[in-house]
């Protein structure tokens, strides 16, 4: 019987270096793909349909949302993205992805909801609509102080998306912490990675940690 895939998420504040160490990983995952099997690299929100809405609601393009609805529609964008069938030129969803093999790493996933929208919106809620998620075999979490973080969003941007305010921040970096606390209690695999170094250094722990879920 074909070996299932892994699911690997990488998450964090705005600014704490995901993209950077997604591209590092995909890279090195790619360079191994003999060794680990291939391995297909995806972000939320999608560029599906109801991703589409959420970029334009970020980008301030739409009348401002009530944030039940973003939690609703960042719901129905990763119901999508796990489910969606495509075709063969169509890249296809994450579930069918992992049941043939191929491992799978998000930039994003449920950690990004239940850090970003509990702000205003209750957690239990928030876990309810994504009930149907499959639950990642790892998270990483790149934690770095909010003043480094709000250092790296002002180089690398022109325009602050609807969450790029300081204060957000703040309250949503306690939050991926307590809610990242609180998921490793209930068993789930989250790696705590310090994103506030040189950025080979970080990708040592992210590696790692990444070649122990791939070697379970
Ligand atoms: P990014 O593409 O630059 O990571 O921006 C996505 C933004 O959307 C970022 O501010 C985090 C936010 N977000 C949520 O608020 N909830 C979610 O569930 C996801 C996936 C992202």
């Amino acid at each position: 019987m074909l070996e299932k895939g892994k699911f690997i998420v990488i998450e964090g504040v705005d600014g704490s270096g995901i993209s950077t160490q997604t591209g590092f990983l995909q890279k090195w995952m790619t360079e191994n793909e003999n060794k680990i099997g291939r391995t297909y690299f995806t972000k939320e929100p999608t560029d599906g349909p109801a991703g589409s809405i959420i970029r334009l609601a970020l980008a301030k393009r739409l009348k401002p949302l009530d944030e039940r609805v973003m939690a609703l529609l960042f719901a129905a964008d990763r119901l999508d993205h796990l489910c969606s069938q495509g075709d063969e030129q169509q890249k296809v969803g994450i579930i069918n992805l992992i049941e043939n093999g191929f491992n799978v790493v998000s930039d994003r996933y449920y950690l990004s909801s239940f850090a970003y929208q509990s702000q205003c919106v209750d957690l239990n809620w928030i876990r309810e609509i994504n009930r149907y998620s499959l639950q990642p075999d790892l998270t990483l979490l790149l934690q770095v102080p909010i003043e480094e973080s709000a250092q790296r969003r002002n180089k690398s941007r022109i325009h602050d998306e609807l969450y790029e305010r300081e204060d957000y921040l703040i309250n949503i970096s306690r939050n991926y912490a307590s809610i990242a606390n609180c998921l490793q209690s209930e068993g789930e695999n989250i790696v705590i990675i310090n994103g506030n170094r040189d950025k080979n250094e970080v990708f040592e722990d992210i590696k790692d940690a990444v070649s122990k879920t791939l070697n379970r």
